[in-house]
């Protein structure tokens, strides 16, 4: 029975709202008269029966001043007052407020809890929530204003949207894992709801811009979580500059842009870098040797910045092949290519200290520094703390990065989110925190050394 009537609310609703706009705008916009002013159809106030004895009219019992602005409702008074968006009423198993009703409501219960106040389980709600006298058509407009409810909030720039961007399943096997992981957050400590991501999946990066584009024409209140675009960051954050939208988490190789609409972003190779040279001039290391790639874009870019950086710090940068200027001056070799151990210059093994962000590391190669070859004197730059405090477990980066974006959906949790009013720190375990906005020097003071 319940199916039918849902069937038969799908049917109406495809009508209304493909066939005649018009109709639907119109339903919409007497559901939300009702809703907001107690105004019904041709102007008339709404009646209603409040503690079963007193009847009143119009605003006074519209649903508004109860349920609230976006119809989530509320706790302030003795009863609870449900939340009563159609996406939560027509749910199975509803995450309602109020404990009793079980069944998910269709048209035929509603228009009874909504005249009668008896609820899908068969109880009678609190006396509180008045007994509507409202005709079939105006019942309708109301499921129809409150279908609509979390989109007109959006557009009237209340209720933001977090949009997530990953390929489509197959692609790429860390942003399978991400995915899998994004949808199965754990659940927070006090039961509190985690914020709904909507995931665009996409073919290429051309794919993914195209469909981030068409989304943000319909809805400018969105966030990015976790966009999955290595090697498409710039033309991502050209877009997101354009649009002013918040990017959270960017699942990236590079330092994020210096925006403000980038949040909670790891540091990138340029601040693993540097950390790395800090720490090899602290020891003494004055000399910087650069295996880079030639042919690799990305390899260039980064030994064009640890150039700069190396200089700024008062380093010798020496070229790829040669050998040391001073015969006593130690000498660090900064790896911005795939690691490789027997291609380290065997004159001067054992006095080099190697310098290598993680991601150059075969992670099947060498995964405990300590256990290498006790000859290679390394520096392991890791965009956060690779070992569980705890456990001492290798945490990997995509667990990381999907334990950082469940806190944060957790964090936000249903409340409508205003990028600005976020916590100036996300941290989510003991050892493993990012800054809101952060700053190039504390982006690198977030880099951990594996020595
Ligand atoms: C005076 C406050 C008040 C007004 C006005 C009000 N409600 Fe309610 N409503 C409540 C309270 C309180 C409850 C929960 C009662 C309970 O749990 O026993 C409730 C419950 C409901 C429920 C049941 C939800 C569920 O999960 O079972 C629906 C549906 C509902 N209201 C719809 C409406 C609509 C539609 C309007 C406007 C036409 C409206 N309410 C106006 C206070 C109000």
């Amino acid at each position: 029975m319940l199916q039918v009537h849902n069937v038969f609310l799908l049917l109406s609703f495809y009508l209304i709202s493909h066939i005649n706009p018009a109709l639907a705008t119109d339903a919409i916009d007497l559901g939300r008269s009702i809703y907001e002013k107690g105004i019904g159809r041709d102007g008339r106030e709404i009646n209603a029966m409040i503690h079963g004895r007193i009847s009143l009219k119009g605003a006074a019992i519209a649903c508004i001043s109860c349920h609230g602005m976006d119809a989530r409702g509320g706790g302030e008074a003795f009863v609870q007052v449900p939340d009563i968006r159609w996406s939560n009423l027509s749910k199975l198993y509803p995450a309602r407020r109020i404990g009793a009703a079980k069944a998910p409501y269709d048209q035929s219960s509603f228009s009874t809890v909504v005249r009668t106040g008896i609820t899908t389980a068969d109880r009678k709600l609190d006396p509180v929530m008045p007994r509507f006298d409202l005709a079939d058509d105006e019942i309708n407009s109301l499921i129809a204003y409150l279908s609509s409810i979390d989109q007109l909030k959006s557009s009237d720039q209340t209720q933001f949207v977090i949009l997530g961007l990953l390929p489509k399943s197959g692609q790429n096997a860390l942003a399978d894992v991400l995915d899998s992981k994004l949808k199965n957050c754990p659940a927070t400590e006090n039961g509190s709801p985690i914020a709904a991501i909507d995931m665009l999946y996409f073919d290429t990066p051309e794919d993914a811009m195209i469909k981030l584009n068409k989304r943000l024409s319909e809805n400018t209140n969105t966030l990015v979580l976790v966009p999955f675009l290595p090697g498409w960051e710039h033309q991502y954050a050209k877009a997101m500059r354009y649009n002013n939208i918040s990017t959270v988490l960017p699942f990236s190789v590079l330092n994020p842009p210096d925006e403000s609409n980038w949040i909670f972003p790891f540091p990138g190779l340029e601040s693993q870098i540097l950390t790395l040279l800090k720490s090899a001039k602290a020891e003494g290391y004055m000399q910087l040797r650069i295996y880079s790639e030639p042919e690799n874009l990305l390899s260039l870019k980064l030994s064009t910045v640890a150039i700069e950086m190396a200089i700024e710090h008062g380093m010798l940068v020496i070229a790829d092949k040669s050998e040391k200027k001073h015969k006593q001056a130690k000498i660090a070799t900064l790896w911005l290519k795939q690691f490789n151990s027997n291609q380290i210059n065997q004159n001067s093994l054992g006095d080099e200290l190697m310098l290598v962000p993680a991601i150059f590391i075969n992670p099947n190669q060498v995964i405990d520094n300590s256990q290498g070859n006790s000859l290679q004197k390394k520096y392991i730059a890791y965009p956060y703390h690779p070992k569980a405090t705890e456990n001492g477990l290798w945490r990997a980066p995509v667990d990381v990065w999907a334990d950082a974006a469940c806190k944060f959906l957790s964090l936000v949790g249903e409340k409508s989110i205003n990028p600005s009013k976020l916590p100036e720190i996300l941290q989510w375990e003991e050892d493993l925190f990012l800054y809101h906005r952060p700053s190039f020097d504390l982006l690198s003071n977030q880099v951990f050394i594996d020595k």
